[in-house]
């Protein structure tokens, strides 16, 4: 069934778990995801950021997610809408029928420009309104997602903040946290920690100066009730570089957030935690390995398997590692 994310949130704080939030933008992905989810038993965010709604059309995203409830009734479904950059976008989706929806106002509507304070309380607080009113979850984001090692914003994915960044854009202040969900009421909060999207984030295994899990406990002991995500949380698996680079890709060297850190941070309030970046790896993985040892072979469906297996064992490893798995 549809649920909202709230509800989802809330059973996984009461019983100390996480989330894993996975981007969908195709058929072979929200299979994926709901054949791992079945196999484990665990619960189901699924979202559609704007790169997404670009490459499929926001109707066709909604009937997948719609699909995927429709076969699988006995699994809660969350169909969120990531990073809308406007309260107008977020009320598109809403009208659409998304159960939650995260206004990014950490950056302005062009998504590069960072954000004022006031700006980013004033937006999320519209849409809370808006979207409370109908029983629908708000996600409000607080500090800029980039690289404490190169102090850039977040460019990999064509959206993220322009020009060099201060320690204090990167990680999200405690203080501030509080006040802006005193402000907001919203739902659940992402932070800054020093993760950004995509492949490239850290240039080496990523320690405490790079990776601040330390941050999560200081907003965590400041908000103890508050359900915080993390954006930015493939673990960016070597065997999955490997094996793209074993069958003719190009990825050059680059480490992704441990599991170990997430399950960490899990221990400290974070209750969503949001992955792109390791199933397109998989699929891609395995792609390559399939063409690439059956030169021959033509037929979209017979890659797309292969490629689905894959990103469905990525998903399983997410909702066992984060606790996920059984409480469906
Ligand atoms: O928001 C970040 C996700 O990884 C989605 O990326 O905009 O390329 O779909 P995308
Ligand atoms: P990754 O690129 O690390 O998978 O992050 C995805 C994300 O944060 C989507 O909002
Ligand atoms: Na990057
Ligand atoms: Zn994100």
């Amino acid at each position: 069934a549809l649920v909202s994310m709230r509800q989802l949130l809330d059973h996984a704080a009461e019983n100390g778990y996480g989330l894993p939030a996975f981007n969908v933008n195709n058929l072979e992905q929200v299979q994926a995801i709901m054949e791992a989810a079945k196999e484990t038993n665990s619960p189901v965010i699924m979202q559609a950021s704007a790169g997404a709604r670009k490459y499929a059309g926001e109707h066709f995203l909604k009937y997948l997610i719609q699909a995927a409830v429709e076969s699988y009734p006995e699994i809660p479904v969350v169909m969120h809408q990531d990073h809308g950059q406007s309260p107008a976008i977020c009320k598109g989706a809403i009208d659409l029928g998304f159960s939650s929806v995260m206004m990014d106002g950490s950056l302005m509507s062009d998504g590069k420009s960072v954000a004022s304070y006031e700006y980013n309380v004033d937006v999320t607080k519209e849409v809370v309104q808006m979207a409370h009113a109908l029983g629908i979850s708000v996600e409000g984001e607080l500090g800029v997602l980039g690289s404490l090692e190169t102090m850039q914003g977040d460019k990999e994915d064509g959206h993220g903040a322009d020009g060099t960044l201060t320690r204090e854009q990167l990680l999200t202040d405690p203080e501030q946290a509080a006040d802006f969900v005193r402000q907001t009421q919203v739902d659940a909060l992402a932070i800054a920690i020093g993760t950004s999207h995509g492949a490239y984030k850290f240039t080496r295994k990523p320690t405490g100066d790079i990776l601040s899990i330390q941050r999560i406990k200081e907003i965590h002991a400041r908000l103890p009730n508050t359900h915080i995500v993390m954006h930015g949380s493939s673990s960016v698996p070597q065997e999955l570089l490997e094996e793209i680079r074993q069958f003719g890709g190009d990825m050059k060297e680059t480490y992704g957030v441990p599991v170990e850190e997430i399950q960490e941070a899990i221990k400290y309030g974070v209750r969503k935690v949001n992955i792109d970046t390791d199933i397109r790896l998989a699929m891609t993985a395995a792609v390559r390995r399939f063409l690439f040892e059956n030169p021959s072979k033509f037929d979209p469906r017979e890659f797309n398997k292969p490629a689905r297996e894959a990103a469905k064992k990525v998903c399983i490893a997410r909702y066992e590692a984060f606790g996920a798995a059984g409480q469906a």
